[in-house]
């Protein structure tokens, strides 16, 4: 049998496996709220402009209703023959409510119909993401101004480096995130433009009504060139950058969970919720959702590369090529969700090793820069060679195998006779995060504000 919905020039069907390659209905049929809600919108505007008539539009809205409630209820069948949801929506239309079915499709084309629904269904996933996004830093802000005194070690190179608070460490999460919520948004506010009624590619000679079908799906005014219409993927690409950048972030605290959980760190707790036992070794708690978490940005960030390639030969305007711009969305916005989703749980159950984490933040000289930095404010030393002195107190303290705080005064005194006791004050780790009160320092005062600032920015 030819296709019924274009199969009027063709003899018979299509070979199995070109109905194989060509079906999107395994994948597009999560588009069928989508696409009901953009065919309410195209034909209560073909009656309201006088091209349909009224008892047609009534019966093809209670059928589009109806098709609707079976999808919902799970007792609508999909068939591959019948290739896509566009099409498996207008077939059982045309059995509900008989030929007023095939009036539908006056003045628009597949082409404008899946650039709208995808439009909508990515619109929809970004405000959702948004709102994951924003309950993660609700849980970083929190466990920020729980913490907001706790020492750990702050690192470059992954040395230790200077002293910071957990909180601090949390906060800058916390920013990331805020960032990545700016780009859902400018990605949202820039697709905000319905492509419904460019038609195939060339808009259509019926009187359609375009502003009116934009306003009635929510967008701010319709697209402007009826090519670019359909052959526009930037808004799924634009969110799939935006997904990728915070899926970056959240790889790299996911990573951070599975180092500092480790036997050797033992900087954090991680709720039994959110580890999993091994089958053979009884004394392991694994961070496998934060391994999951890492992991997931590969696919994500794939799904930016998977359709830039996809796209980039594509002359205009639609080409069948765009029928892969889906999976790779669906699944990696799917995938972003419930890393936000596991993460922001982790998080809420997260308890770092207070005590652990003070000492470790005392090791490696992490306050060897407070000393320079007395050394310049104290004495006038030239920043240079304040550096000097202090690499050689190190020295001293690290042959003779103790903290800088434990060297005498005498042995400082060597190498800078002018050092007095008030030194020691600089030297703990307390003491170092304290004086970092400059705009954005680790300072417990600091990060105390800026929890509580951001605590009220998200409520
Ligand atoms: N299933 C198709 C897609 O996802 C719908 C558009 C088909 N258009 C066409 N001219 N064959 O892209």
């Amino acid at each position: 049998m030819s296709n019924r919905m274009w199969g009027g020039r063709f003899a018979s069907g299509p070979a199995e496996i070109m109905e194989e390659i060509n079906a999107s209905i395994g994948f597009d049929k999560r588009l069928a709220p989508q696409d009901i809600r953009g065919s309410l919108a195209h034909v209560a505007m073909l009656g309201a402009a006088g091209i349909l008539p009224a008892e047609d539009v009534a019966a093809i809205e209670v059928g589009l209703k109806s098709v609707r409630d079976e999808i919902e209820a799970g007792t609508f069948v999909f068939k591959r023959e019948l290739e896509d949801i566009h099409m498996s929506v207008e077939s059982r239309l045309t059995e509900i409510v008989g030929p007023a079915a095939g009036r539908l499709h006056t003045a628009r084309s597949r082409n404008d119909q899946v650039a709208t629904d995808m439009k909508l269904w990515v619109r929809d996933t970004l405000d959702s993401l948004d709102q994951q996004a924003a309950d993660l830093q609700r849980a970083l802000s929190q466990a920020a101004l729980k913490h907001a005194g706790t020492v750990m070690p702050g690192f470059t190179h992954l040395q230790s480096a200077q002293p910071v608070t957990f909180g601090h460490h949390c906060l800058a999460y916390v920013e990331m995130l805020a960032r990545d919520r700016g780009r859902f948004r400018d990605a949202r506010a820039r697709l905000n433009e319905c492509p419904l009624g460019a038609a195939a590619l060339a808009g259509t000679s019926f009187p359609i009504d375009r502003h009116a079908t934009a306003a009635a799906l929510g967008f701010d005014r319709p697209t402007a060139n009826s090519l670019d219409s359909v052959a526009d993927r930037d808004f799924a690409l634009e969110s799939l950058a935006a997904a990728s950048i915070c899926a970056v972030h959240l790889s790299r605290f996911a990573e951070e969970l599975v180092v500092w959980t480790s036997a050797q760190f033992n900087f954090v707790r991680l709720s039994d919720g959110y580890t999993t036992g091994s089958s053979i070794m009884p004394q392991k708690r694994n961070p496998d959702a934060a391994e999951l978490v890492r992991a997931k940005s590969g696919r994500i960030i794939g799904a930016l590369t998977g359709l830039l390639i996809v796209m980039k030969g594509l002359p205009l305007a639609y080409s069948k090529d765009m029928q892969e711009d889906k999976e790779g969305t669906f699944d990696a916005l799917q995938a972003l969700s419930l890393c936000l989703a596991a993460l922001t749980g982790m998080v809420r159950d997260l308890e770092p090793n207070a005590e652990v984490l003070a000492r470790a933040a005392g090791s490696g000289y992490a306050t060897a820069t407070d000393l320079a930095d007395w050394l310049v404010r104290e004495l006038g030393l030239p920043f240079r060679q304040a550096h000097h002195v202090t690499g050689r107190l190190v020295g001293v303290a690290a042959a003779k195998g103790v903290g800088l705080e434990e060297l005498l005064l005498l042995e400082m005194q060597e190498a800078e006779p002018r050092i007095t006791d008030a030194v020691y004050a600089v030297l703990g780790v307390t003491n170092s995060v304290a004086s970092r009160t400059s705009y954005g320092g680790t300072a417990p005062d600091n990060v105390r504000k800026q929890a509580q600032a951001w605590i009220a920015r998200l409520a």
